[in-house]
C-alpha cells in the first residue's frame, strides 16, 4: 500500500451502493480519508437517478469520503479532482491517452466511456459550529476488466462503452489501479485546500477535458441549448458560445452532437 491520507479501506463482496454506505458513515460523524470499495453493488446509483450496473469481481467501484472546507460555489471541484485522480491511475497501471467528458466522465480516444463519476453531498450539518465540514462522498465506477469484447456488452452500450482490458488487450490488476488511485487521490485533494491547488484542478480537467472544441447540447433542468464548448473557466464551469452569447455551464448533462446532426 503506497502512501496515502486514504488508508482507512473497507471492503465488500457486496453491497447496495459505496456511496450509500460513505454517505451513512458520514452522518454517523466519519472522518474525511475513508474509502469503500465494493467486487458487486446490488443498487448501483449512477448520475441523473440512473442505477450504475457492472458484472460482480471485473470493475472498480470505489468510494472516497471527503470534507473539504471549501465554499459551497467550489465544491464541485471534488468531482474533478476524483476524476483526475482517476486519470492518473489509469496512466501509472499503462493507458495513456484517457480523457474526461466533461463535467465527469472518463473517455477513451474516441469518445467510448471507460469510467463514470457520481458525486453525493450532505449538507445538514454545514455550518453548524464544532462540527467537521459537509461530506461529499465521490463515487467512480471504472470498466476494467469486462467485457472481452464489445460483442459481451448490452446492446445499448456497444460502441459506447469500453474496458480497460479491451483498451490494453491484456487483464489489468484492479488492485494495482486501486493503490495509483489512492496515491493519485492524495495529491488531487490535497490541491481542493487552496485557491492555488483549485486553480491547478482547473487547468488539468482543460488539458484532458475532450469536450472543449467540440459541438455540444447542454440539457439543464429546465431548458437545452446548444452551441460550441470553447473551454473551462478558472472555476472548473465549461464554457459554451451559443447564438445567444457566451454561457458558463455550471451544472448539466452535456452530449457531444456531431456536426450536421
Ligand atoms: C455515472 O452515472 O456515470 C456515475 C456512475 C458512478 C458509479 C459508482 S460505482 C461506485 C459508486 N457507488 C455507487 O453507487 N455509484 C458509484
Amino acid at each position: 500500500m503506497p502512501q496515502t491520507r486514504f488508508t482507512d479501506v473497507r471492503r465488500f463482496d457486496s453491497i447496495d451502493s459505496t456511496n450509500r454506505y460513505l454517505l451513512d458513515e458520514a452522518r454517523d460523524g466519519a472522518p474525511e480519508g475513508v474509502v469503500a470499495v465494493a467486487d458487486h453493488q446490488t443498487a448501483g446509483r449512477g448520475r441523473l437517478g440512473r442505477t450504475w450496473e457492472a458484472p460482480a469481481g471485473a470493475n472498480l467501484l470505489a468510494s472516497v469520503l471527503l470534507r473539504p472546507d471549501i465554499d459551497l460555489g467550489d465544491r464541485h471541484l471534488a468531482t474533478t479532482a476524483v476524476a483526475l485522480a482517476a486519470v492518473d491511475a489509469i496512466g501509472a497501471v499503462g493507458l495513456a491517452g484517457v480523457g474526461i467528458k466533461w463535467p465527469n466522465d472518463l473517455v477513451d480516444p474516441v469518445g467510448r466511456k471507460i469510467a463514470g463519476v457520481l458525486a453525493e453531498a450532505d449538507l445538514s450539518s454545514a455550518g453548524a459550529p464544532g462540527v467537521l465540514p459537509a461530506p461529499v462522498v465521490v463515487g467512480i465506477g471504472i470498466n476494467v476488466n469486462w467485457p472481452g469484447d464489445d460483442a459481451d456488452l448490452p446492446p445499448e452500450l456497444r460502441g459506447l462503452a469500453v474496458s480497460l482490458r479491451q483498451l490494453s488487450g491484456t487483464a489489468v490488476d484492479r488492485e494495482a489501479l486501486l493503490d495509483a488511485l489512492l496515491e493519485a487521490l492524495g495529491t488531487r485533494v490535497d490541491d481542493l485546500d487552496s485557491p492555488e491547488g483549485r486553480a491547478h484542478l482547473a487547468t488539468d480537467l482543460r488539458r484532458a477535458c475532450t469536450t472543449v472544441g467540440t459541438r455540444v447540447r447542454v440539457d439543464l433542468a429546465d431548458e437545452s441549448f446548444e452551441g460550441t464548448a470553447t473551454g473551462i473557466s478558472p472555476a472548473g464551469h465549461l464554457v459554451v458560445e451559443t447564438d445567444g452569447g457566451t454561457r458558463l455551464v455550471v451544472a448539466g448533462d452535456v452530449v457531444h452532437v456531431r456536426p450536421g446532426s
